[in-house]
């Protein structure tokens, strides 16, 4: 990731304007894709010419369980609103156990994560195979909707605001 989430995201051509004058949110997604499946789910996407939304950013790993939670959360310190892990389907990881150890670490994200307030929706583990195309596209679309619901990911003020102390009645 050697380019700044926030210039390639940008849609390209006019921008259309809400009433307000400002620019619909689209949701960056960065979406970490196992090479032996999902990789290879994506491509049947694309080879069948399925639409999926082009919010995702996709960074290639080899499997998984070399998605190290710091990636994750660079992700997010680099403007990501959200972050997709696409890994093989249990029992068909190209290194046995990878995408064990990658269930683990979502489950350990969405703790460090809540701890920040930030919603869970923002941080998605699924299961592509390599002829799933329609699921990849499906997935991606649904993490994209989700996101958008939820609205640009704000890291320093989710931070800030984790930091305040509560006064407790
Ligand atoms: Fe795909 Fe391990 S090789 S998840």
């Amino acid at each position: 990731m050697t380019t700044p989430l926030s210039e390639s995201v940008e849609p390209s051509g006019p921008v259309p304007c809400e009433p307000s004058g400002s620019v619909p949110f689209e949701p960056k997604i960065v979406g970490f894709l196992c090479n032996w499946c999902s990789y290879a789910g994506a491509d049947k996407a694309g080879a069948a010419q399925i639409p999926y939304p082009p919010n995702v950013h996709v960074v290639r790993v080899m499997c998984s369980g070399r998605v190290d939670p710091q990636f994750v959360l660079q992700a997010y310190r680099l403007g990501a609103d959200g972050v997709l892990i696409l890994a093989c389907h249990t029992g068909d990881c190209h290194y046995k156990e990878g995408n064990y150890r990658a269930i683990q670490r979502h489950r350990l994200l969405l703790q460090v994560l809540k701890q920040f307030g930030i919603d869970e929706g923002r941080c998605r583990l699924d299961f592509v195979a390599a002829s799933e195309g329609e699921k990849y596209a499906r997935v991606l679309t649904e993490m994209v909707d989700s996101v958008r619901s939820l609205g640009p990911l704000n890291l320093d003020a989710a931070v800030a605001e984790s930091k305040t102390p509560t006064v407790k009645s």
